[in-house]
């Protein structure tokens, strides 16, 4: 007899997977959402992996690179699913939920091994995690699951190889071309012809204008600290930078110039990494919300602060947050400093 489709995909092993430990009628609705997200998890890992692999390599061929950012468009793609699931869970009242709560003490989505090798693998170092109590986020997790786990943190996360493939980027620095004396000159130029403009404005009040003005400063000396290499090295022993200088300046060059058709997949690569730290972020928005309306001020069943504890992750949890801060760097397409010829003919613009 041919594979049927409920042997194919072994549905009468997942769909006697639901055991509700209580009467309450909604229980079953909290099992399969909470389930449906551990096999989306599980797709996310496979991509991930793939890409880790793809990556992992001396030299990331262009037609991989096309590879890499169409499957994490796929991530990104189920984290919205992800975000929109919560409204599914909303459905429950707080007091049905009351209905079961008890029946569930100490489990909780906290001990999510697929959520933290996500983490892991995505680059969360687990010094940068929130403490919570005295306990590791595996310290309930069995010998196997914990061993698992803690081999995600020690394998090179993508933020890890994205970093060594920026570092790699030529282009830069190249002979007659310095990047980023270049910007420099070309970001002071545009600076102090806006603060020209903000001195001599019309229409606004000289409190506006001083507050402008300091704007103007700060934003100058924003760039002015991060394009100078030790004082990046500074910010970046402080913790207030993950990046290292040369993939910075990198991954500042290709948004730049993202334009030229060798750089848009490199470019669109970045933007994906932006957009599964948004989705990330944003999940955990919507949970910590969802938590606060479900159980208020209570503290969760993993014996975190609750909401309190959850939305605190939404900043300090954020992995690419180096690349957000390039938009600081943004100047119009039309001012940005032409690359040297010996750059154009590498990218292969000129004959
Ligand atoms: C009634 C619904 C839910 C409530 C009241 C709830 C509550 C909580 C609370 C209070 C925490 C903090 C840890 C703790 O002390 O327990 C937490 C963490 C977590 N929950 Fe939920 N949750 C709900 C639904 C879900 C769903 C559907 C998922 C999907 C997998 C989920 C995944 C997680 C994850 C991954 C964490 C760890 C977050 C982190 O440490 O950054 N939760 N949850």
């Amino acid at each position: 007899m041919d594979l049927t489709y409920g042997d194919y995909l072994k549905l009468n092993q997942l769909l006697s997977s639901q055991s509700p430990s209580s009467d309450a009628h909604e229980e079953m609705l909290f099992i399969i959402v909470h389930q449906a997200y551990e096999l989306w998890f599980k797709q996310i890992i496979h991509e991930l992996d793939s890409v880790r692999t793809l990556f992992d390599a001396p030299k990331v061929e262009e037609k991989d690179l096309g590879i890499v950012v169409s499957r994490l468009t796929r991530v990104i793609e189920i984290q919205k699913l992800l975000v929109s699931q919560i409204q599914i869970i909303e459905t429950m009242t707080p007091l049905d939920f009351l209905e079961f709560r008890g029946y569930l003490p100490g489990a909780s989505g906290f001990q999510s091994k697929q959520f933290r090798m996500v983490e892991n693998k995505l680059g969360l170092l687990s010094k940068d995690r929130l403490s919570y109590g005295s306990c590791p986020y595996h310290a309930s997790y069995t010998p196997e699951d914990k061993k698992l786990v803690l081999e995600t943190e020690n394998e090179p996360s993508l933020f890890t190889l994205v970093e060594r493939w920026l570092e790699r980027t030529p282009f830069t620095e190249y002979l007659d071309f310095n990047f980023i004396q270049v910007f420099n000159e070309t970001f002071h130029k545009i600076n102090s012809e806006d603060k020209e403009y903000i001195a001599t404005a019309e229409g606004i009040t000289e409190t506006e204008r001083e507050l402008r003005l300091k704007w103007n400063n700060q934003a100058r000396e924003y760039v002015e600290t991060i394009l100078d290499k030790s004082k990046f090295e500074q910010l970046r022993s402080e913790g207030k930078l993950r990046l290292s200088y040369k993939a910075f300046i990198s991954a500042l060059f290709i948004n730049l110039y993202r334009d030229r058709p060798i750089l848009f997949m490199p470019f669109k690569l970045l933007e994906a990494l932006v957009d599964i730290d948004e989705q990330l972020s944003l999940w955990r928005h919507r949970h910590s919300l969802m938590v606060l309306r479900m159980i208020g001020a209570k503290i969760g069943t993993g014996g975190s602060s609750g909401h309190e504890y959850l939305a605190s992750t939404i900043e300090k949890h954020s992995i690419f947050k180096d690349l957000f801060m390039i938009s600081s760097f943004y100047i119009p397409r039309s001012t940005l400093p032409p690359l040297s010829p010996q750059v154009e003919r590498d990218l292969g613009f000129a004959k």
